[in-house]
């Protein structure tokens, strides 16, 4: 039976149905279904970025942004009524007989030699697009102008992670390459220049986002759903508590890969606007649950500075565009990178469901291994972090990989210290418990107390001995232990001369 409705996405200018395909098709197989077999499988869990392509999203400083996103993790369905862009739509078709002439990030790869077998290549020149066309870049670059010369970022104040063009490499960190090495690549992105006048992918930047379309996307007795509002979904999920609901699909999408797992009823919840707002209240900010990692990161522009420690230690720029605080709390991860820095800086949930909402404090949300307070047909629709925000914090995220990792041990500090006295510390922990947890003897330790090394070293002793920590592939249990009280130290150490200061 084909999908029962007429699902259709735009990919590289051209409208396409989506059907037939199963509602936990991926993106990436459909387009390479499709023919547009530039875009790759590698890892199928959102590892290697082999499979990025750019969709039309809301835009956060303009009407649309153009966000690179894992089409291995993205279901075909979720894409209903969406705007794609492949690396194959990337070149503008010449004159008939004529090559077709090379967009400037494919152009940048080519000549500094940053493909050799070719693989990774399109994910990578959809990722480098993106960030090609984000707002802004330009304006924040050392050199404002079109073109830039990548032996001359120190002279411009550019550091190792943005170039003089104001390219972020934190754009590409969800994009793996065997072979070919990362300083060509990154000699590419740090080569281009700002989009010209006429380019179409530039301009549409300056007209509505495609607008969130209602999907009922069935086949084989599997269905797909995205309504239109907050309480036509909670109704549905009040029918059907077995649903799956999904946002970025960064986590589902690996579960459907990897574990081949399938559910009867996904619904989509990451366009309802009751989820997506971002507000600024007397007392405190609320963050809606469905908005991208990305999108809250470049929203609040390091008001939360807690947050603004998280996102660039928070797995890749591919998965933040599609990863929501929504998501990462609902699936009660104990290694969840948000948990820790939300509970330090005292957050509470906004939970729905059809008969109203209820605010439960984060500290109490969690109850078991992947387990919480959220009840069946329930949605988390909001993450309220409470104002004044605590004026020392810091986030330290302890793995074998500086970025796009999975935490051994995560640390969140969030301390009032005030005439070198600490008023009040919260500090919580990732990787040392069935939950993340606070540390509540720790903070004990250092409350009321002079902020000095002595203080630092006996509160530091009192943490090594929090939580139950494992040994398991990433690390052993005295590890982490030891990493735990080195956190503090480390902490008082970069504190020390600002607090006195
Ligand atoms: Fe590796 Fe999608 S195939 S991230
Ligand atoms: Fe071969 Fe990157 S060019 S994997």
């Amino acid at each position: 039976m084909p999908g029962t409705t007429g699902a259709r996405m735009t990919v590289n200018g051209t409208e396409t149905p989506i059907s037939p395909c199963a509602p936990h098709t991926t993106a990436l197989d459909l387009l390479r279904e499709r023919g547009l077999t530039g875009t790759k499988e590698g890892c199928a869990e959102g590892e290697c970025g082999a499979c990025s392509v750019m969709v039309a999203r809301p835009g956060v400083h303009k009407p649309t942004d153009w966000v690179a996103v894992n089409a291995c993790l993205v279901p075909a369905a979720a894409l209903d009524g969406q705007e794609i862009v492949t690396a194959e739509g990337l070149a503008t078709a010449g004159e008939p007989g004529t090559a077709p002439a090379l967009h400037p990030v494919q152009e940048e790869m080519a000549v500094r030699g940053g493909s050799q077998c070719g693989y990774c290549t399109p994910g990578f020149v959809c990722s480098m697009a993106a960030e090609y066309y984000r707002p802004g870049r330009c304006e924040h670059s050392a050199t404002g102008t079109e073109t830039a010369d990548p032996d001359a970022e120190a002279k411009r104040g550019a550091d190792a992670e943005h170039g003089p063009n104001g390219f972020d490499l934190h754009a590409l960190s969800g994009n793996l390459c065997r072979c070919t090495g990362y300083r060509p690549i990154r000699d590419a992105a740090f080569a281009v220049g700002a989009p010209a006048d006429d380019d179409p992918l530039a301009r549409r930047r300056e007209l509505p986002p495609p607008a969130p379309v209602t999907t009922e996307y069935a086949q084989g007795g599997r269905v797909f759903l995205r309504k239109s509002t907050l309480a036509e979904t909670l109704r549905v999920l009040r029918e059907r508590p077995d649903a799956v609901v999904v946002a970025g699909s960064t986590d589902w999408g690996v579960e459907v890969n990897i574990r081949a797992r399938r559910a009867d009823c996904v619904i989509a919840i990451d366009r309802l606007p009751e989820l997506r707002e971002l507000r600024v209240e007397s007392g405190h900010i609320e963050i809606g649950a469905a908005l991208t990692l990305t999108e809250i990161e470049r929203r609040l522009d390091g008001d939360v500075p807690l947050l603004a420690a998280l996102f660039p230690q928070f797995a890749s720029r591919l998965i933040r565009n599609g990863a929501t605080l929504g998501g990462n709390l609902g699936t009660g991860s104990p290694i969840g990178d948000s948990a820790p820095v939300l509970l330090a800086l005292d957050a509470s949930l906004v939970l729905t469901d059809a008969d109203g909402e209820r605010v439960v404090p984060l500290a109490d949300y969690f109850t078991g291994y992947r387990q919480s307070v959220r009840r069946p047909g329930e949605l988390i629709r909001a993450v309220r972090v409470p104002l004044p925000l605590a004026p020392v914090t810091a986030f330290h995220k302890i793995a074998k990989r500086r970025f796009d990792d999975i935490s051994s041990v995560a640390v969140a500090f969030a301390l009032d210290i005030e005439d070198g006295l600490v008023r009040t510390a919260r500090i919580s922990l990732g990787g040392v418990a069935a939950t993340p947890i606070r540390s509540l003897a720790t903070e004990a330790a250092l409350e009321g107390k002079p902020w000095s090394a002595r203080t630092a070293e006996a509160a530091a002793r009192v943490l090594r001995g929090e939580g139950t920590p494992m040994s398991d592939h990433r690390a052993s249990a005295l590890y982490r232990s030891a990493m735990l009280g080195q956190s503090l130290l480390k902490l008082h150490a970069q504190t020390t001369e600002a607090v006195s200061s």
